[in-house]
């Protein structure tokens, strides 16, 4: 399903892997395997608009016009949860390049805290894939999104497993420029921000901390 600039990637095995996922009783491994494949079987869709140019191979018949991407393709997860989706994304996508921006969100204040940012040089030329499983208040990805730009990043996505309504308006509102792909689009937050049915805490059960 796709609304202006946010497209949820809806399949039978996304929607059956967030079912273990979402699962408060789904121990780390387990949880880690099905986020990895959930990032795999997105793969495909959110990358479906990478624009390509045309490559002259020689096959052991013939020459012949195929293709190879006309940018680099740059993963970049904001830490710590951003890893697991990333690292399904890169199973795929081996040629990519990664870069890291560190933010935790301030629990009381709800306000992103910085504390990382190391990026590609070819930040600038790539096709930006900004990776964070849960956008709740929006908060961390706004202010990721922001770091990419002041970096010079141009072609940024937002990629996540689980969007709040809130956190989606928020996004738009602050970067109407870089569309959204989610997993999935919950009901609301809860009175602490937490995403409502949501997973709970992604980076402390992908991390098991
Ligand atoms: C989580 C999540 C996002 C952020 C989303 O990270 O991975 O980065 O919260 O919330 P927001 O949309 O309201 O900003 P967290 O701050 O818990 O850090 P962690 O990944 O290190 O656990
Ligand atoms: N961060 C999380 O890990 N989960 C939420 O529901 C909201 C923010």
């Amino acid at each position: 399903m796709s609304a202006e600039n946010l497209t949820i990637v809806d399949h039978p095995l996304i929607r059956t892997r967030l079912a273990v996922i979402r699962q408060a009783s789904t121990e780390t491994a387990a949880f880690r395997e099905a986020l990895h494949d959930v990032a795999r079987l997105m793969t495909f869709e959110v990358t479906r608009d990478l624009e390509t140019k045309p490559l002259e191979v020689e096959t052991p018949i013939t020459k012949m016009q195929a293709d190879e991407l006309k940018r680099p393709i740059i993963f970049v997860p904001i830490l710590r949860a951003g890893i697991g989706l990333q690292n399904g994304f890169s199973d795929i996508v081996s040629e990519s390049h990664v870069g890291y921006i560190g933010l935790f969100r301030d629990e009381e204040t709800l306000q992103p805290k910085k504390y990382y940012c190391k990026l590609p040089d070819n930040i600038t030329d790539g096709d930006v894939f900004l990776i964070d499983p849960m956008l709740a208040t929006g908060g961390s990805a706004i202010e990721a999104a922001s770091q990419l730009k002041e970096a010079g990043a141009t072609r940024i996505r937002f990629v996540c497993l689980i969007a709040a309504p809130e956190g989606v308006a928020e996004f738009h509102k602050a970067h109407p420029d870089v569309p959204i792909f989610t997993a999935a689009l919950d009901e609301c937050l809860n009175e602490k921000s937490y995403i409502v049915p949501g997973l709970g805490d992604a980076g402390d059960r992908y991390f098991g901390t």
